[in-house]
């Protein structure tokens, strides 16, 4: 479900037309529905209400943007962050660190330290080494840090190898054999307090089973953790709930809910969860103006302005985003960004950004109504994972973000400019002695 529809042809985002925000701000350009945000925050806090009282952390790494982050806040939302940059972000916008939860395979001490002295909620802790370390730090300042171990619980979330993370192969959180000793170890520690069990099996996950199998194996696993003497308070589900790229596969928030809700009102716990993509991902679109139309062998290329490094889901995952002219001909029908439904001319076309790699795709051999140079193409579901993705490759300026609530818009990230690019950057001159032959091909 999202706020963006075809008015007698033509893209809107609310209620302001698409084509008019590329005019006024340019392409590339984000464009996010807070309408859209605000209603699938309340989706989910409303399916799982008879949890209790559940915290729903916004995952932070979806997309950072503060005004979203801010959005979120006003919603009651706390965060889900995995570094000392996502804390700073939900901190510079009066977040509640008290409803900040820290993941991460990777803290560092610095991090650890800033978020002990923010005194958060809850750390994840995903080692034994990571438990030790807090614990020394925390000790260090006189303070009990409350922590969520982590366990894998070895279960396939039947999603992309790139973002499933529950299986025992992969680097997060310990197996659940290794949790029995790492919470006998976390019994003899004195600055961690391990009140909760974190899991997080994957990302765009569309089936209820995986979630239904994680805790069937947690609700196991809990009483020997209480058993232990560990005051487990918090069950953090982490994310991963799934949206609408193409199929309409996801499953609802109320679905969801009502697989899992047994389980966990049965392990008498408070509720945690870190969506990122179910709140943003459908929310926003990439706005691309087509460069070029060329041909070359059997292929036609749409050259687009945006490329992989605005977008790299499509080139990272094989990812697949609707993509739809934001202006088409209403007679032909197809008021929705839809091939089924339209029945005016098509053209298959490979559309492709400027950067200069051949992985540099938004998609391939995709029916299209016929585009020219000039035109504005929509690609869809970008709100996660796609600005907090963007990198400079090939030196390009990241793109401007623009929220959109009824009939406002506002500009939420200014479109980076050349000498962005070169801020961080110094021009030194070095006496380079050449030495010796270096070894070595070349
Ligand atoms: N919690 C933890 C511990 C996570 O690692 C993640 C995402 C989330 C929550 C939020 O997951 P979500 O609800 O958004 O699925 N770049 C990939 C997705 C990577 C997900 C990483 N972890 C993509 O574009 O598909």
């Amino acid at each position: 479900m999202d706020y963006f529809a075809y008015v007698r042809g033509r893209l809107h985002c609310e209620d302001v037309s698409v084509d008019a925000l590329a005019a006024e701000y340019g392409t590339p350009l984000y464009v996010y529905s807070a309408r859209t945000i605000i209603d699938h925050t309340r989706k989910l806090a409303r399916a799982f209400a008879p949890a209790g009282d559940p915290i729903l952390c916004y995952s932070v790494k979806a997309n950072s943007n503060l005004s979203i982050l801010k959005l979120m806040r006003d919603e009651g939302a706390g965060f889900d962050v995995v570094s000392g940059g996502e804390l700073h972000r939900v901190l510079s916008i009066g977040a509640d660190p008290r409803r900040v939860v820290f993941a991460g395979v990777g803290k560092t001490d610095e991090e650890l330290r800033t978020a002990l002295e923010r005194d958060i909620l809850l750390f994840n802790i995903e080692s034994e080494e990571e438990m030790e370390n807090l614990d020394r730090i925390a000790g260090g300042m006189n303070r009990v840090a409350e922590a969520a171990l982590r366990v894998n619980p070895d279960v396939d979330p039947h999603t992309h190898v790139y973002v499933a993370t529950g299986k025992k192969e992969t680097k997060f959180g310990v197996d659940l054999e290794r949790a029995r000793r790492v919470l006998a170890r976390a019994g003899r520690l004195r600055n961690v307090r391990m009140s909760g069990l974190h899991v997080h099996i994957g990302s765009q996950i569309t089936r209820v089973e995986p979630y239904v199998q994680t805790l069937q194996r947690l609700a196991r696993f809990l009483p020997e953790a209480r058993a232990m003497g560990h005051p487990i308070e918090w069950l953090d589900l982490g994310g991963g709930f799934g949206i609408w790229y193409k199929e309409k596969l996801a499953r609802s928030a109320q679905e969801i809910a009502d697989a899992v809700m047994p389980s966990i009102l049965a392990m008498k716990v408070r509720l945690l969860l870190e969506p990122g993509r179910f709140i943003v991902g459908n929310a926003g679109v990439l706005v691309t103006r087509v460069l070029y139309v060329k041909e070359s062998g059997k292929r036609r290329f749409v050259v687009c302005d945006a490329g992989m490094a605005d977008l790299i889901r499509p080139s990272l995952y094989g990812a697949y985003h609707r993509i739809w002219p934001v202006t088409t001909d209403p007679a032909h029908g197809g008021e929705a960004p839809d091939e089924e439904q339209w029945r005016g001319p098509t053209v298959i076309s490979d559309v492709v950004g400027p950067i200069c790699e051949s992985g540099d795709f938004f998609a391939k051999e995709r029916k299209l109504p016929p585009v020219r140079r000039g035109d504005l193409l929509s690609i869809f579901s970008a709100g996660a994972y796609g600005y907090a993705m963007a990198s400079n490759y090939n030196s390009h300026p990241r793109p401007a973000e623009v929220m959109v609530a009824g009939r406002q818009a506002k500009i939420v990230t200014r479109r980076e400019t050349v000498e962005d690019l070169v801020r961080l950057e110094r021009v030194e001159s070095f006496d380079v002695d050449p030495g010796a032959a270096a070894q070595g091909p070349g």
